[in-house]
């Protein structure tokens, strides 16, 4: 394998997914992790990811100097360059002050004879996010690429095979990024490019086997993507000892709990159990309006329900969910910053009384639905579009009432059934409506109105980590605009979310 040591950037986990596209094991730890540690598992490689901190400042990450003494190849992505850089004899870094790079950059590779950059071409397009850069190689090291604002954009120590790369070259805007990392994997890890999801899977059963033995596992099922995928994994592993509880709390789309019922009860012979709990979220989400709390109060809730039914059953000591990659990350990590708190991360409360069994939490969303292709889910099931865990909680902005959520689920209902009608489902990776607080005048028949404003959200991804609006036609987001004005009660006007993530998330709240 390839270990990724975490220094805290956003993309850190990305570089794991690279590595095992490339068909290499890989996955993310600590950066705290001694020499000895990860020399007792035996990685062929390691990366330093990059990271938010300067080498210099107080309490920067910094890494075991005695894993540069255990002849295992290393790259240095970014922060992870400057602390190799910064550790190793004769390197030095500098503060960039006014020669700090954001964003795509163009770099020229200046030595015929690099390991990184075989095959790619003299100039090309890096991203690059630094603020301070690699002024001096360490002994042994040649710089092997420059550009305007980086004197040193990437240096190699072929003896002891070490690289670093100032720019990220696990981002898609790195044009050369993926022949890059093929090549320290090719040529300075040789590692055998063997590995794929039938490992992932075999890998998961036996550890979800060793770690559950004889016990039982709850599931919590959302209907989604990913808990379904667990729980059709769990089932594979370990039969009968996993139970699936699905929660209604109140917040799903229209007829969404009947289709889960028969599409994992019913196909997959999932053993379920169905809880009622609309009343319970509702009086507990009364005029509650911060974005947070709401997310708080539901994964609470969530887990509680589930506490309680468990309780009914005998001798469950494991709960399993479909945490991923990307709701760990932006729920914050050791090393990264919190954007939101994620559902199944944030909200558990601290009195919780199970384990946790998460076996999705290294994999992105489509690396999930290549999953459930291998174990045979049908096909419309893995490619649903994601729903978060708060589901509509979070698209009823402000505070919840059932009537809020009536609109919010006859809009989304009609806003489904034009985009399948059109056949555009799979070209659009995510899309629901919202109920903006917005109210606005407007004129119906003769009379004048003062109701809501239905926001349309639509949007293409690969991950969910970065997003872009949705390019419908304009005739089909006139029909759907007509349709939603007409058929929804209170809704006097719809409004088409033209926002990029970032700077905007996927959902409103
Ligand atoms: P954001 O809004 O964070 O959404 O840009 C990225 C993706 O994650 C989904 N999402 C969630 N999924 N629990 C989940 O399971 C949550 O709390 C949650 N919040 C957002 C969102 O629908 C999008 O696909």
């Amino acid at each position: 394998s390839i270990l990724v040591l975490d220094f805290g950037s956003q993309y850190n986990q990305l570089i794991s997914r690279r590595i095992r596209e490339l068909g290499v094991y890989s996955e993310l730890k600590p950066h705290t992790m001694t020499a000895a540690e990860i020399k007792a598992l035996n990685p062929k490689g390691l990366i330093f990811s990059g990271g938010p901190n300067s080498v210099y400042e107080d309490g920067a990450f910094t890494i075991d100097p005695e894993v540069f003494n255990l002849d295992i190849p290393i790259l240095g992505v970014c922060y992870g360059m400057q602390l190799m850089a910064h550790v190793l004899p004769g390197g030095k870094v500098a503060p960039a002050n006014d020669s700090s790079e954001y964003g795509e950059t163009e770099m020229d590779v200046t030595s015929d004879d690099t390991v990184l950059f075989g095959g790619t071409p003299e100039t090309q397009t890096v991203l690059m996010s630094h603020g301070d850069y690699v002024e001096q190689v360490p002994d042994g090291f040649k710089a092997v690429a420059t550009s305007d604002n980086t004197p040193i954009a990437a240096m190699e120590d072929t003896y002891h095979n070490f690289y670093g790369v100032q720019f990220h070259a696990e981002v898609q805007h790195t044009e050369y990024g993926m022949q890059i990392l093929e090549n320290f994997v090719d040529k300075a890890v040789r590692a055998e490019r063997n590995w794929s999801m039938d490992d992932f899977i075999d890998e998961q059963i036996t550890k979800i086997r060793e770690t559950v033995g004889d016990k039982k596992v709850l599931l919590g099922l959302s209907g989604g993507v990913d808990s379904s995928v667990v729980g059709v994994l769990l089932q594979r592993a370990i039969g009968d000892q996993l139970t699936s509880i699905f929660v209604d709390h109140g917040l799903l789309r229209k007829n969404e709990a009947d289709e889960v019922m028969a599409a994992l009860g019913g196909k997959f012979g999932l053993n379920i159990i169905k809880v009622d709990a609309q009343e319970r979220f509702l009086t507990k989400l009364a005029g509650v309006t911060d974005p947070e709390q709401k997310r708080k109060i539901i994964g609470n809730e969530f887990i509680r329900v589930f506490d309680e039914e468990a309780a009914k059953l005998d001798g469950i000591d494991f709960l399993a969910q479909g945490t991923l990659y990307t709701d760990v990350i932006e729920s914050g990590t050791d090393t990264a910053q919190t954007i939101k708190s994620h559902h199944n991360v944030g909200g558990l409360p601290e009195d919780m009384q199970f384990q946790l069994i998460e076996p999705l939490n290294t994999l992105f969303k489509d690396e999930v639905r290549a999953l459930g292709e291998k174990l045979g889910m049908p096909h419309e099931l893995v490619w649903r579009q994601p729903f978060p865990g708060p589901g509509l909680g979070i698209r009823v902005l402000g505070d919840i009432t059932e009537a809020k959520l009536e609109i919010v689920r006859e809009s989304d209902a009609i806003l489904r059934e034009e985009i399948a009608k059109h056949g555009l489902d799979s070209e659009v990776w995510q899309y629901f409506t919202v109920l903006t607080g917005v109210r606005s005048v407007g004129v119906m028949g003769d009379g004048r109105t003062y109701d809501y404003t239905i926001a349309i959200r639509a949007i293409t991804s690969v991950d969910g980590m970065t997003a872009d609006f949705a390019k419908l036609p304009w005739d089909i987001l006139e029909e759907i605009s007509r349709r939603i004005v007409n058929e929804v009660d209170h809704i006097n006007r719809v409004v088409y979310d033209i926002t990029a993530k970032p700077p905007a998330t996927v959902e409103w709240e």
